[in-house]
């Protein structure tokens, strides 16, 4: 069976639950042993998790996620051996090279959120090039984790409060949200980690503060619509409380 790990999932109802998360942000793990478990290079992983990305960005526009973000290069990544490095580098520059006037004819706006500066010179222009060209899009905002960690966002936003000349007792969590990469957008109401694998790795630290968590046994090139429609179903069952005591959500399989 493809790409599970080892158990056989339920059957996926029919159809869309009511409640779909508005934000769906996505740590795309097991590229790696994805290739492994076929006798392939890490590399070939990376792609094969290029070309399923596609199909599940076409999959949250079809089912009405607003706002996707991926997880696709982390501050810590940097530890990898630099083959790897520049594979997954040269394989951001060859996704905007080949995919970005179909993103941006099918409406999708792309945004980047990370340390752009530690790219290359190419690779910054590029990605500014793309949110430049898709910023008025409204039908997908697809935010590009690259280079991103949760606490050097904190870092940052700090320094920039400091520089700004920000007073203390003005500090709040509205102010704070402000100078993260993700300002104006909402929160994740889900967040998706595949490959089994079960924590944050730096991922939105702030931001997921009241997420709800899915770790589906799948590595990310099997991650395909249906998992996706699975995942939003799993979503729809849970009782989001933010610490109140709110009840009453259906749960799908009652
Ligand atoms: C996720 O897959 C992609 C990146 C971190 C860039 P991995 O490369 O982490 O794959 P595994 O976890 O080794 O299987
Ligand atoms: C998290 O995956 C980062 C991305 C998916 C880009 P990793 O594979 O790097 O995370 P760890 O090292 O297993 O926690
Ligand atoms: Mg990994």
């Amino acid at each position: 069976m493809g790409g599970s790990i080892n158990i056989r999932p339920a059957p996926v109802p029919d159809g869309l639950p009511k409640n779909i998360p508005a934000h769906v942000a996505i740590i795309m793990d097991g590229n790696g042993r994805w290739a492994k478990s076929r006798g392939l290079p890490r590399l070939a992983g990376h792609h094969a998790g290029v070309e399923n990305l596609r199909r599940v960005i076409e999959g949250c526009v079809e089912d009405g996620v607003q706002v996707l973000t991926i997880y696709a290069f982390s501050t810590e990544n940097w530890e990898r051996p630099q083959e790897e490095i520049n594979g997954l580098m040269s394989i951001l520059e060859d996704v905007i090279d080949r995919e970005l006037d179909e993103l941006h004819r099918n409406g999708v706006q792309l945004r980047h959120i990370g340390r752009l500066e530690g790219l290359s010179p190419l690779l910054q222009k590029k990605v500014v090039q793309a949110m430049e060209l898709t910023r008025d899009n409204r039908k997908l905002i697809l935010n590009i984790a690259f280079n991103y960690g949760g606490r050097d966002e904190l870092v940052r936003a700090i320094q920039n409060m400091i520089h700004a000349g920000v007073a203390a007792e003005t500090v709040d969590e509205a102010l704070i949200e402000k100078y993260l990469y993700t300002a104006g957008i909402p929160d994740p109401d889900l967040v998706v980690r595949t490959s089994g694998e079960q924590r944050g790795s730096n991922f939105l630290i702030w931001q997921s503060a009241y997420s709800e968590w899915y770790f589906p046994p799948v590595y990310w090139p099997d991650f395909d619509k249906e998992e996706l429609r699975r995942a939003l179903w799993e979503y729809s069952s849970r009782d989001r409380r933010f610490g109140g005591i709110h009840t009453g959500r259906e749960d799908y399989r009652a």
